[in-house]
């Protein structure tokens, strides 16, 4: 009688223990549980063993009945157990792939680098340009003196092209450069013709800002004396520049008046149907190369001076010049 109950009860054991087993299974949340589970199961002490370890107390003809129903059930622990593990190898990938996703939209932790302003390169442009043409770079200074900025060149104290040119004045007759003109007296005060020079410089106005104005600019001058220079000469180079910088707008030369300069031309270039000036040229005026001690009858030469602003904003259209002294990146970093 306890005998039948055994059979009976190997069979419930084995009926519990699948139902346990399933559900362990499914709920072991990692390859590592899932192989405790396996041992705990079906290893050489697990429980599956201790099922068929009390077989002996089975009749013979019983055994194989159990030894049946202990197979099946191992096969399916098996397969069940290997269903388990290729999910959670999946999942755990699935995981990895999550961890290391990389937001390719996400903005850059990496360093941003500057570069030159647009005043700067527009600078860099000009300056180059007659660069290629022979010309050699010279500066002068910011403060300069009454004599330079005004007198040397043919503009004495009661001169109305002064009031054109009101500046700020320091003590000692000095004040801040109006223009880069000076730097054409002082380089050939130190040089003898012939000369070619290209100077770009910071210069100074007593101006109020809006669109087209402001107190400080840039200039860049250029002068070549030689024996023989002509009008021809100033012409073609100035030509020649425009083209370099500009492309193919259209250009026309326009008589003028500079104090140091005679002739004087004034040269506008054709730009969103407009005719807009971009410089001012001449011959120099025999009168300042005498106040040098410069022999007028041997050397003659030309000059040339334009604004740097200018050239930067027709170059990129740009409309308002205060554009270029804001510092603002969104503007800047177009550039
Ligand atoms: N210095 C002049 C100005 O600032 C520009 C200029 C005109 C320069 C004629 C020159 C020149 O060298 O020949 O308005």
């Amino acid at each position: 009688m306890s005998q039948k109950i055994s059979i009976v009860q190997l069979i419930e054991d084995l009926e519990r223990l699948e139902g346990e087993a399933a559900s362990d299974i499914t709920n072991a949340s990692d390859k590592k549980s899932l192989e405790n589970l396996r041992v705990q199961l079906l290893g050489k002490k697990g429980r599956l063993s201790q099922v068929l370890g009390s077989m002996k107390n089975l009749e013979n003809e019983e055994r194989p009945i159990i030894g049946q129903r202990a197979n099946l059930l191992k096969n399916s622990l098996q397969e069940l157990l290997a269903e388990r593990l290729q999910v959670l190898k999946s999942k755990a990938l699935e995981e990895l792939i999550a961890s290391e996703k990389i937001d390719v939209t996400a903005p850059s932790s990496g360093k941003l680098f500057g570069h030159r302003h647009p005043l700067i390169t527009t600078t860099e442009q000009i300056v180059d340009l007659f660069c290629g043409l022979g010309y050699e770079v010279k500066e002068g200074p910011e403060i300069e003196s009454d004599y330079y900025n005004f007198a040397a060149l043919n503009i004495p104290e009661d001169h109305p092209a002064r009031d054109m040119q009101d500046t700020f004045y320091l003590n000692n007759n000095l004040l801040l450069r109006t223009h880069t003109s000076p730097v054409q007296i002082r380089c050939l005060e130190k040089n003898p013709p012939p000369i070619r020079i290209v100077a770009p410089g910071r210069v100074y106005r007593r101006d109020a800002i809006d669109a087209t104005h402001s107190p400080v600019f840039h200039q860049v001058e250029v002068l070549a004396i030689d024996e023989g220079l002509d009008f021809s000469h100033l012409r073609g180079t100035v030509l020649a520049f425009l083209k370099s910088f500009f492309g193919d707008l259209p250009v026309r030369f326009r008589a003028s008046y500079f104090p140091f300069t005679e002739p004087s031309a004034e040269v506008d270039v054709q730009w969103r149907g407009k005719w807009l000036e971009v410089m001012g040229c001449g011959m120099v005026d025999p009168s300042v190369l005498n106040g040098l001690g410069i022999d007028p009858e041997r050397w003659s030469g030309f000059a040339a001076g334009l604004g740097v602003e200018r050239f930067c904003m027709v170059r990129h259209g740009i409309d308002d010049i205060r554009r270029l002294y804001t510092s603002d990146l969104r503007f800047l970093e177009q550039f």
